[in-house]
């Protein structure tokens, strides 16, 4: 019956402190791995070529392009030095679905299209002096090996797009290509995760920004490591003695990882198989299609909808996170928001109210278990980075810069974490870590480090 696996899902999702430290634990042994060498680890531990994070003097017009999350966007910052941002706007648009497993020149020629568009809408006031090129932070988040600040070569994709002839190949040579076929005359000057570019517009406005993690339709964090902490890195040493990791943390996996059937058998009919499995139990991509699963097989073996499994129930991704917060979140006395869910997403007619307690229940389980999971990932990077002590005399504070439409929008998963991640370091260090909201600091950031590399200073 129903409480059965109900019962046995909790139990099979259970994260206690012991466990989450396990998992940080583990966390800062795969760090370690992958610093030490290229596929030393699950975790890329990716060089960013990001040595110096913005410091507030940065001037000038930039522009940036944020591909990779749901939406994807266009940005122009006009930076004053010490007086801060002078003025910003953007353009956002969907990406069309099947433009995320079609081919490179469509997915590219489409966004520079609407930069195409972007620019030429622009005020007088944005024309350039004769000779100049107008310079452009890309914000790309998937996996990318750097090759330098301005150059990457695709790793593998993440998150439902899957354009295999893009493997191995330059992003920006690509995104350059079709600005030349669309005739817009921009530079990329920098091409970053949105991890990095979360990380790096959160510095400019808090000095002790020190960690960004994207809870969104993936997962990822980035973090500032000591380049003599980084074996695999020969370039040259950086002069803050520092360089930006963008630590694919959605490819982590450990056998402490409390995994269910259900995660089992979404990541075997998932487009990337073996992969992301971190992402694929915290990230929004997945949770609403976990909650899917388990009601799928309660409907099945359980009679959890009556006689039959609704059909709808049988569609992968039907059940989106936003839907799945939408009843989490739900305070009416008869559950109307879970009803009404039941009924616009999966045809379920009339459900009882004790049905409808279940399905928040579920929800509860699945968002819990990702919330205190992404707090041990943090708990790992404070591990690593020496930030998980209260030290004699000064501790330092830790600002870590949070952003995507999971953390922005499902509040019981963010306050989840909050409250772990509190409960993980203790009392007297949680008064030294801050979780701030930065929101679209990617672009900006991007921006940023657009304008810091510069080719005209
Ligand atoms: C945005 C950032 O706010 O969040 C993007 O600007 C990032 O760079 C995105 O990729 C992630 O969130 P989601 O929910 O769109 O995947
Ligand atoms: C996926 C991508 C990663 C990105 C994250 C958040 O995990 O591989 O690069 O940072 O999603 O958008």
């Amino acid at each position: 019956p129903c409480v059965d696996i109900v019962k046995e899902l909790e139990e099979k999702c259970a994260t206690p402190v012991s466990k989450l430290k396990q998992i940080a634990d583990a966390m800062t042994v795969e760090m370690h791995a992958g610093l030490a060498s290229e596929g030393g680890s699950k975790l890329k531990m990716l060089i960013s070529y990001v040595d110096n994070l913005p410091t507030g003097d940065e001037e000038g017009v930039y522009y940036a392009l944020d591909l990779g999350g749901t939406n994807f966007r266009v940005l122009r910052v006009q930076l004053g030095g010490k007086s801060g941002i002078e003025s910003q706007e953007f353009a956002e648009v969907s990406i069309p679905p099947q433009l995320m497993v079609g081919t490179p020149e469509a997915l590219f020629d489409y966004i520079a299209a609407e930069l195409a568009k972007f620019v030429s809408e622009e005020s007088e006031k944005f024309r350039l002096l004769p000779g100049r090129q107008r310079e452009l932070g890309f914000t790309f988040s998937f996996p990318v090996l750097q090759l330098s600040i301005d150059s990457g070569t695709l790793i593998r994709w993440t998150k439902g797009f899957s354009i295999e002839e893009m493997v191995g190949k330059d992003v920006v040579a690509e995104l350059t290509k079709a600005m030349e076929r669309k005739g817009v005359d921009m530079r990329v000057s920098a091409l970053v995760n949105d991890t990095v570019g979360t990380l790096a517009g959160g510095r400019y406005d808090n000095k002790d920004v020190f960690i960004a993690v994207i809870l969104g339709t993936g997962s990822n964090a980035a973090y500032v490591e000591r380049a003599q902490a980084i074996p695999k890195w020969h370039g040259p040493h950086p002069k803050s003695g520092e360089m930006v990791i963008n630590m694919e943390w959605g490819n982590f996996r450990s056998s402490h990882l409390p995994l269910t059937e259900y995660d089992t058998t979404l990541d075997a009919e998932s487009l990337n198989p073996g992969e992301q499995i971190f992402e694929k139990m915290i990230s929004g991509m997945y949770l609403g299609e976990l909650l899917r699963r388990v009601l799928y097989r309660m409907a099945d073996e359980a009679a959890l909808f009556g006689d039959t499994v609704p059909p709808k129930l049988k569609t992968q991704f039907i059940i989106r996170t936003p839907e799945m917060s939408a009843m989490h979140h739900d305070t009416s006395a008869d559950l109307k928001v879970v009803g009404n869910t039941l009924k616009d997403v999966l045809e379920i007619p009339d459900t009882p109210l004790s049905t409808r307690k279940i399905v928040v229940e579920i929800c509860n389980i699945i968002a819990t278990r990702g919330a205190r999971l992404a707090a041990a990932g943090i708990l790992g990077i404070l591990k690593k980075t020496g930030r998980d002590t209260v030290k004699d005399g000064e501790t330092p504070t830790t600002v870590i810069a949070m952003d995507g439409g999971l953390y922005e929008h499902y509040t019981e998963y963010q306050h989840c974490l909050e409250n772990t991640l509190n409960e993980l370091v203790g009392g007297e260090l949680a008064k030294h870590i801050k979780l701030i909201h930065s929101n679209d600091g990617s672009g900006i950031g991007a921006a940023l480090l657009a304008a810091s590399h510069s080719q005209y200073i």
